[in-house]
């Protein structure tokens, strides 16, 4: 193994968890000074250690990092979360191949292992790394149009399935997080409501809100809950912020699925998952289910360095612009084009965005207040935490003492809404109606173009113009400004972006 990164002390048997963990040196990697140049260039110097042993013995990587991220360990606190971000970050970034056990079947016989199209929920699987899709705007990134995944469809016509474009996964942490604490407030007050509801022979009606975002209400009468007025969220109550559609509630489910669709890589998790939560796993027998004469593609450990990598990437920023420099130069006399007005520009876009009503469901600002990201292995049923506030890639959550909690800038509800009949897909997915969307988070929006769910608009202007049902009155507001109030809305979304950071190839 490159001695670098992932050998730090790991081999000796240890019982107590471990109090020497360095403090996160290589989340340094998004910081713009020496330590972030020295943290990406040795990431590099890894990732070709990694490749040259891959050459001389194929599925190195994944049988390396095995013993070092056991769950087990991870579960006694004597991994360091150092350890698991690196070792995620290298399998989100790792090019499986057969040795590894890529693909379903007879992948490894097939002139072309790949298949475009999602085969139901086997998927395909397309490619073979999760940065084929993830890489716009920097690491774990955006996809371009032609990284579309076709998903739900017979697996070979194009047009069986829907198009889902990749969106950038910074954040992700923070986002279940966020998910978790709305559902637990909107559970306590279907909680409360039952009780009071009881000991009385009334019905009982109750709005829902949490974080100032309304989610319809509940009928109640006796012990039985009606759950036909609920606005945007499950009958469960369970936000589930993952997906176009909101379908997943977790970061440890969405990435399950992800390695079976894309990669037909099964991770002893998704095997383990309950009858009753389970997804399509193939017809193979019950320790290689997809067939292709490998067991344990990817442990409870490495579902966990991957998703401790998902999950402490860094948040997107609202980065004002700045007034750099006059281009050109006005020394021929010439007068400068307007660039001392960006600001204020800005300004008034920001302004708009409120007043012709994208705030209405692009809630610009969460406050969350318990920071603890948790994840559940299917495989031991044990909790594994990462405290977001004190780990993660840089910038990340910071206590705001006049909110009395951690501000997340998401621009988004959290809640799926109606966008009508111009966007709906083929299929009705977990019970939704083909046309409800889950708010897309604007954050980090410059830099994962093109938008919508299928990719459909290379343009903001695009993106808002698709905005029909619930949406279309502010895609009317939005026809209706200035050539100049256009302008000054578009300059403060390319405010909403990722942080610069240091990457070497
Ligand atoms: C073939 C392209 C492709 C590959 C490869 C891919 N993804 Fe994705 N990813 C997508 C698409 C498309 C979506 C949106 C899916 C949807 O909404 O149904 C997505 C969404 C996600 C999300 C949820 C993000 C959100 O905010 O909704 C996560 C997490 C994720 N991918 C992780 C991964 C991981 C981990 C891998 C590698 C194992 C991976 N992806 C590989 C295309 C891809
Ligand atoms: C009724 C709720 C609603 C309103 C109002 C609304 N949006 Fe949206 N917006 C959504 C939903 C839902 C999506 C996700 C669409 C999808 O899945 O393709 C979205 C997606 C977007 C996207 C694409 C994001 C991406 O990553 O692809 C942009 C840009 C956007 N909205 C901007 C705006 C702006 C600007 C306004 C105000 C003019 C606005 N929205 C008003 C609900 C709304």
């Amino acid at each position: 193994m490159a001695t670098c990164c992932l050998a730090v002390a790991c081999d000796k048997p240890e019982i107590a968890p471990r109090v020497d963990c360095p403090s996160f040196e290589p989340l340094s990697l998004t910081r713009l000074d020496l330590a972030g140049a020295k943290a990406a260039y040795l990431h590099a110097e890894t990732k070709r250690n990694i490749r040259y042993q891959e050459a001389l013995a194929p599925g190195y990587l994944l049988r390396e990092t095995r013993p070092i991220v056991l769950q087990s360990k991870i579960e006694r606190g004597q991994v360091c979360l150092e350890q698991l971000y690196t070792v995620g970050r290298l399998l989100f970034e790792h090019e499986y191949s057969f040795a590894d056990g890529l693909g379903r079947d007879d992948a490894q016989t097939r002139v072309d292992p790949f298949r475009k199209v999602h085969e139901g929920e086997l998927g395909g699987p397309e490619t073979n790394s999760c940065t084929s899709c993830h890489w716009r705007g920097g690491p774990a990134g955006a996809g371009a149009v032609q990284d579309n995944s076709l998903i739900g469809g017979d697996g070979i016509n194009t047009r069986s399935a829907d198009a889902r474009n990749p969106p950038a996964l910074l954040g992700s942490g923070v986002v279940q997080a966020l998910a978790q604490e709305i559902s637990r407030e909107l559970q306590e007050q279907r909680r409360l409501a039952v009780k009071s509801a009881k000991n009385s022979d009334e019905p009982l009606e109750v709005e829902l809100t949490a974080k100032g975002v309304s989610f319809g209400s509940l009928q109640i009468r006796g012990d039985v809950v009606d759950t036909s007025k609920l606005k945007g969220v499950d009958p469960d109550l369970v936000i589930r912020p993952f997906g176009w559609r909101g379908e997943f509630a977790t970061l440890r489910d969405f990435t399950m699925a992800s390695t079976q669709l894309h990669l037909g890589i099964q991770s002893d998790d998704l095997l383990a998952l309950p009858a009753d939560r389970s997804i399509e796993r193939g017809p193979g027998p019950k320790a290689d289910r997809d067939n292709d004469g490998f067991v344990s593609e990817l442990s409870a450990g490495q579902l966990t360095s991957l998703i401790s990598y998902l999950a402490t990437l860094q948040l997107p920023v609202v980065m004002a612009p700045e007034v750099l420099h006059e281009f050109p130069p006005a020394a021929d006399g010439l007068s400068a084009p307007e660039s001392h007005n960006f600001y204020q520009r800005f300004s008034e876009g920001q302004r708009l965005f409120d007043t012709i009503g994208c705030t209405v469901c692009h809630t610009p600002m969460m406050v969350l207040n318990d920071p603890v990201f948790r994840t559940t292995s299917e495989v031991t049923g044990k909790v594994y935490e990462i405290d977001l506030s004190k780990a993660g890639e840089e910038p990340r959550l910071t206590y705001d003492e006049s909110l009395g909690g951690y501000p997340v800038w998401l621009f988004s509800d959290m809640r799926r809404h109606d966008l009508g009949e111009n966007a709906a897909g083929s299929h009705p997915m977990k019970g939704q109606a083909p046309s409800e969307y889950l708010t897309r988070r604007l954050w980090g929006l410059a830099s994962t173009p093109p938008y919508f769910y299928d990719g459909r608009s290379p343009t903001l202007d695009g993106a808002i113009s698709a905005h029909g049902g619930e949406g279309a009155f502010a895609a009317e507001a939005f026809g209706e400004l200035s050539h100049v109030d256009k302008g000054s809305l578009r300059l403060y979304l390319l405010s909403l972006r990722r942080a610069p950071q240091l990457v070497v190839p």
